[in-house]
């Protein structure tokens, strides 16, 4: 008999149709009865997505738990610790979402610094008939500054030198010789650069990594661009820093609140805002529902994880970044 896999999160359909056809499917927010109070032990496999709380009291409602799949790169609201604790495997969907979620950086960058939304409403508005839009700000020859340089940081940085932008990072854990100018501190980074790009993981060793000090390095002419997590920035000093004119603007895909997103980021030219859709091609969020379910496969034939989460590296990574 197949036991079903417990779907704890929201999940696309594609996946969703796919693992209620191979395995079965319980979802742990529509069962009428509660299957965690009653059956808790049949269930071997959780699928979840990376924004979806998942600690250490549900992992103890599941004694026969011992896979956590991942549909994302992020994993920072699962209780990695409290999983490795328990012999529950983690997998997650690094890898193929890494383009995709590049272009947009790319896009919500130049989309703010060139003021695309706002120049469109400036049309909608029937003001182009009497007015001219102001000037925007141009992109060859800036500084990008990139904290996090994984794989998405990489690949932001190919994109961003096709434009004739220089690079510079700050990222502890990169491994030397690097392409980039390294920095040695996040403000340093934030100093040199005209732009700055969140990559870094979520999780409470980052948590508001992007504070005051960092947004008033940046600058006056720096643009903020967060495609990482909500979690980086401190939304309070950044919306102080674009009242006061601290930074130039902010494009930002991923919020602190997640779906609430601070009504002081509506209706500003210099602000480009999307609801956590960086990964949210056809294409990708396929590749990454067949990367769920290669994992999955595995796990339930004893073989080892296709994509596991190398927990220990990013620890290390962390602690650099904030030591203590
Ligand atoms: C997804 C993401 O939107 O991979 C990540 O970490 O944030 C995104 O790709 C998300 O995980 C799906 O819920």
């Amino acid at each position: 008999m197949k036991t079903p896999l417990l779907q704890y999160g929201d999940l696309p359909d594609m996946l969703v149709q796919q693992l209620e056809a191979e395995w079965g499917l319980i979802n742990a927010r529509t069962t009428p009865h509660d299957i965690l109070a009653g059956d808790g032990s049949l269930i071997t496999c959780l699928v979840t997505n990376g924004e979806t709380c998942i600690d250490a009291p549900l992992m103890d409602r599941l004694p026969g738990l011992n896979h956590i799949a991942v549909f994302g790169v992020g994993y920072d609201q699962l209780d990695i610790a409290a999983a490795c604790a328990r012999n529950i495997a983690v997998s997650h969907t690094p890898g193929v979402l890494t383009d995709d979620v590049a272009d947009m950086a790319l896009g919500l960058m130049l989309a703010c610094g060139r003021h695309i939304v706002g120049a469109q409403k400036f049309i909608e508005a029937g003001r182009w008939a009497t007015a001219r839009y102001p000037l925007t700000r141009g992109f060859s020859g800036a500084r990008l500054g990139i904290i996090g340089m994984g794989r998405i940081g990489e690949a932001i940085a190919e994109r961003a030198s096709a434009l004739k932008m220089t690079i510079g990072f700050f990222d502890p854990g990169a491994r030397p010789p690097h392409r980039w100018q390294p920095h040695d501190t996040l403000t340093a980074l934030a100093s040199a650069s005209d732009i700055l790009m969140v990559c870094v993981p979520g999780g409470e060793s980052t948590h508001k990594l992007v504070d005051k000090h960092v947004l008033t390095a940046l600058g006056p002419d720096g643009l903020l661009i967060n495609i990482s997590r909500g979690s980086v920035v401190d939304e309070t000093a950044l919306i102080y820093a674009l009242d006061n004119q601290l930074i130039a603007g902010a494009g930002l895909d991923v919020f602190a609140d997640e779906p609430q997103v601070p009504p002081a980021l509506y209706g500003r030219n210099n602000v480009v805002i999307t609801p956590h859709m960086a990964s949210a091609t056809w294409q990708t969020r396929r590749a990454m529902s067949q990367l769920v379910v290669a994992n999955i496969r595995a796990g339930h034939a004893g073989e080892p994880l296709v994509t596991p989460v190398a927990q220990s590296s990013r620890y290390l990574v962390q602690k650099m970044l904030r030591p203590g």
